[in-house]
């Protein structure tokens, strides 16, 4: 036998480690990882992150950083899709493995995306609400408008918990919660069960009911910013209905009154 270390141990390239895992839901799944020491992100940024295949080849997918620009660790939020080449896998991950991440941050959900305004919205399903737990930590996101509002609509109650803690635990944060002050506002919704509110995010705007229910007068151009992240039929009905309202898409290089990026899914 031969202790010498083998020359074909692989070395994963852009290797990170996993320090926690949580498990929301029987689809829904966080964890944080190491952040390298080089990497600079924009809060509401993605990259790619991902596992070596049996190939001997980096299988790769897209992840929103849900956490914010100055934590020291990586967050990401992820569904777990039973037969989904990646998720498949990186759903059994544990403190001390190692993950691939490719440390080139790109994204429209950027503030810097967005023309000043007064009241910033967040329009997320699903695992959508990933780039949003990012922003939602930010400073900047406080400074820059006096009112956030976080509309999130998954399915079931259970699927709204990990947006949920987060959202309470922030004006009691000790280095986030005097920004967050009572500038966020949290309108979770649920479509398929009997949840705190009902409905689709795009029909509560349509119907007036979010507006009624907030006590804002609605969206328009002159005062509200949108960000959207969902599946891609709900990008596209977003981006009527906030067209509807008068808002043009902004883009890192052009900035305007929404921006909209799809939830990643495998
Ligand atoms: P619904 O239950 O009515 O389909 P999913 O888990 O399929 O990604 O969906 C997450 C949430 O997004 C669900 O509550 C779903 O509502 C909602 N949703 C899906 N498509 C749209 C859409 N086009 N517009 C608004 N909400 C949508």
């Amino acid at each position: 036998m031969n202790d010498a270390p083998s020359t074909r141990t692989p070395t994963l390239p852009d290797a990170q480690t996993v320090t926690s895992v949580k498990h929301w839901t029987d689809r829904l799944f966080s964890f944080r990882v190491t952040r390298p020491r080089s990497l600079r992100f924009r809060s509401g940024e993605f990259v790619m992150i991902g596992l070596m295949g049996d190939n001997g080849k980096p299988l790769l997918r897209a992840y929103s950083i849900a956490s914010p620009a100055w934590d020291e660790e990586l967050e990401f939020y992820s569904i777990k899709v039973p037969d989904g080449p990646l998720t498949s896998r990186l759903q059994h991950i544990q403190p001390g493995d190692q993950i691939i991440l490719r440390p080139k941050p790109v994204g429209t959900l950027v503030l810097d995306a967005l023309l000043p305004g007064k009241r910033l919205w967040f329009f997320a399903t699903g695992t959508g609400i990933a780039p949003f737990a990012s922003l939602m930590r930010d400073p900047d996101t406080y400074e820059r408008y006096d009112e956030v509002i976080m509309m999130h609509t998954c399915r079931e109650e259970a699927e709204l918990e990990y947006g949920r803690n987060l959202i309470e635990s922030l004006p009691d944060d000790p280095l986030i919660g005097e920004f967050v002050g009572d500038k966020l506002r949290y309108y979770p919704t649920t479509t398929r069960d009997d949840g705190p509110g009902d409905g689709r995010i795009t029909d509560n705007l349509l119907s007036g009911k979010a507006f009624a229910d907030l006590g804002v007068p609605g969206i328009s151009r002159e005062t509200d910013r949108a960000m959207v992240c969902g599946s891609l039929a709900f990008n596209t009905d977003m981006k009527d209905i906030l067209e509807g309202f008068g808002l043009t898409e902004g883009a890192n290089s052009e900035p305007a009154e929404y921006v909209v990026e799809k939830a990643f899914v495998d």
